[in-house]
């Protein structure tokens, strides 16, 4: 048995019929060129009787993309045959993907029949669709909770009638990795015929256990896997194509091969995640957020030390850049300096000490630690030694109905001076005792807050400009506390004026 697997990919069908994740033809074909660049080997583009639209798209993705096969999904019904044919008239290479129930829910309680009828009703769908296309995949609805003996006589009946993949649907997701493993090892060993076809897989999540069923039905010789992009689908989802060809390419003693270009993943799960307004959980395998982020001390250090020693997938591989050093209140110096390297920064042990501290102190008022937050932690490290006036201490009393006052302490030349004063807010009085207290005549002549990125924990950076005897003098500072910014910033300002 060959090791090629092949990705059947349901993004655009069974992943589609999320509710509010539908996408339009345009988006579709977006989609699936994105997934024939990404390499998989069908599109299962649509379920073409069920609406007109899904018709258009299963036309306009045929006409779109050359590469993968299209797939276009069908009841065991004629009707249905004749319709998903006539939408595959542009395929370069055309399947048609249908079947039945084969459960005892499916055959008494869904299509109230029986199991003879059932077979008969399979043998005939697989024979039509025969007329209009070579290719013709069979799904036996709710495999997974079939009993195994019947499930080996359709199987049998729609590979003698030319069926070419059989797919065997954990509808529910109902099974154990290891029914369904035994599941399609009962097939290979029962189905006299199963070598004219391959096996499919296709589980949904309901468990949280798709790719492990996914993965267990390859190791017991299903060669092909259907699946979707970040796992999307019907209630729990699908198997999730990026985890089962990574699990493959991880585990390469397996040798287990797939047509995927792995560096595609990251821009295909952002695509979908996009257009379909469908947030992937920051913890999802592979193209979540934190996938590749290392927030504790302990493990930023081993990975600074060898990536391999906390991760098992170089990040480049799936299309991300680099792993993330999150900087936290827990991490440790190492990966302060290394970030602070990556950004051009270097610092003697003793000025990283200093900024490790400030670093201590913005990270436990702010939960993340921004390359802007430390570009200003680090800029400020500089400024800060060469500023005469220091800002030893404030305190401001400001809220409505009190008259806002500052008491503000400034260091000069190892002297220590304090003045109070008031002002028409807290920035006001505090600047009105600063200038009282440095005695020059100053003129302020811009003034800026900003807050860098999004939360109200954000670091405010603060830009002054002053005007002093025709010349301009620039100061700035950046803090949690928006009124001690304003105030550094003043402070570096006039102690640039000689
Ligand atoms: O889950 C399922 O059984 C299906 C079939 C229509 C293939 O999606
Ligand atoms: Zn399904």
């Amino acid at each position: 048995m060959s090791n090629r697997v092949y990705i059947f990919d349901t993004t655009l069908r069974d992943g589609e019929q999320v509710p509010g994740c539908q996408l339009n033809t345009i988006e579709k074909i977006e989609v699936a060129r994105q997934l024939e660049k990404l390499g998989v080997d069908i599109i299962e583009a649509g379920f073409p009787v069920s609406s007109p639209g899904d018709f258009n798209s299963v036309v306009e993705i045929s006409k779109a993309v050359t590469t993968p096969t299209i797939c276009a999904l069908t009841r065991a019904v004629k009707k249905d045959i004749e319709v998903a044919a006539d939408a595959l008239q542009f395929a370069k290479r055309g399947r048609i993907h249908t079947g039945i129930g084969t459960s005892p829910y499916h055959i008494f309680h869904k299509l109230n029949s029986n199991p003879e009828a059932i077979i008969e009703r399979a043998i005939e769908a697989v024979k039509y669709a025969k007329k209009f296309v070579e290719d013709v995949e069979f799904y036996a609805e709710d495999a997974g909770r079939s009993d195994n003996e019947y499930l080996a006589r359709v199987i049998e009946a729609v590979i003698k009638v030319g069926a070419t993949v059989v797919n065997i649907p954990d509808t529910t997701g109902y099974c154990l990795p290891s029914d369904y493993g035994e599941k399609i090892a009962y097939l290979i060993n029962n189905v006299p015929n199963i070598d004219k076809a391959i096996i499919s897989t296709h589980c949904h999540n309901d468990l949280g256990m798709a790719t492990a069923n996914t993965i267990n039905g390859i190791l017991n010789g299903a060669r092909q896997v259907e699946v979707t992009i970040n796992g999307i689908g019907e209630r729990a989802g699908n198997t999730s194509l990026e985890e089962v060809v990574m699990t493959l390419k991880c585990h390469h003693d397996l040798a287990f091969e797939t047509g995927i270009d792995t560096r595609q993943i990251m821009k295909t799960s952002k695509l979908v995640s996009t257009l379909m307004r469908m947030p992937v959980q920051p913890n999802k395998a592979i193209v979540g957020r934190n996938a590749f982020a290392h927030s504790s001390g302990i493990h930023q250090d081993g990975v600074l030390k060898n990536r391999e020693n906390y991760e098992i997938i170089d990040p480049v591989e799936v299309g991300v850049k680099e792993s993330s050093i999150v900087l936290t209140a827990r991490s440790g110096r190492a990966a302060l300096k290394h970030r602070l390297n990556v950004l051009g920064y270097e610092f003697e042990p003793e000025e990283l000490d200093h900024i490790y501290q400030r670093f201590l102190d913005l990270a436990d008022k702010k939960k993340d630690i921004s390359d802007e937050d430390l570009e200003i932690l680090a800029g400020r490290e500089r400024n800060e030694d060469k500023c005469p006036l220091k800002l030893v201490s404030l305190q401001v009393m400001c809220g409505k109905s009190i008259i806002p006052t500052a008491t503000v302490q400034v260091s000069f030349s190892g002297d220590v001076f304090t003045e109070t004063a008031s002002g028409n807010g807290p920035i006001d009085a505090a600047f009105t005792a600063v200038k009282a207290l440095v005695k020059r005549r100053v003129r302020l002549e811009e003034f800026l807050i900003q807050a860098i990125t999004r939360g109200s924990d954000d670091l405010g950076k603060v830009h002054v400009q002053v005007e002093h005897q025709g010349h301009t003098y620039y100061g700035f500072s950046a803090n949690t506390d928006i009124v001690t910014a304003s105030v550094e910033a003043f402070l570096d300002a006039l102690g640039k004026i000689e």
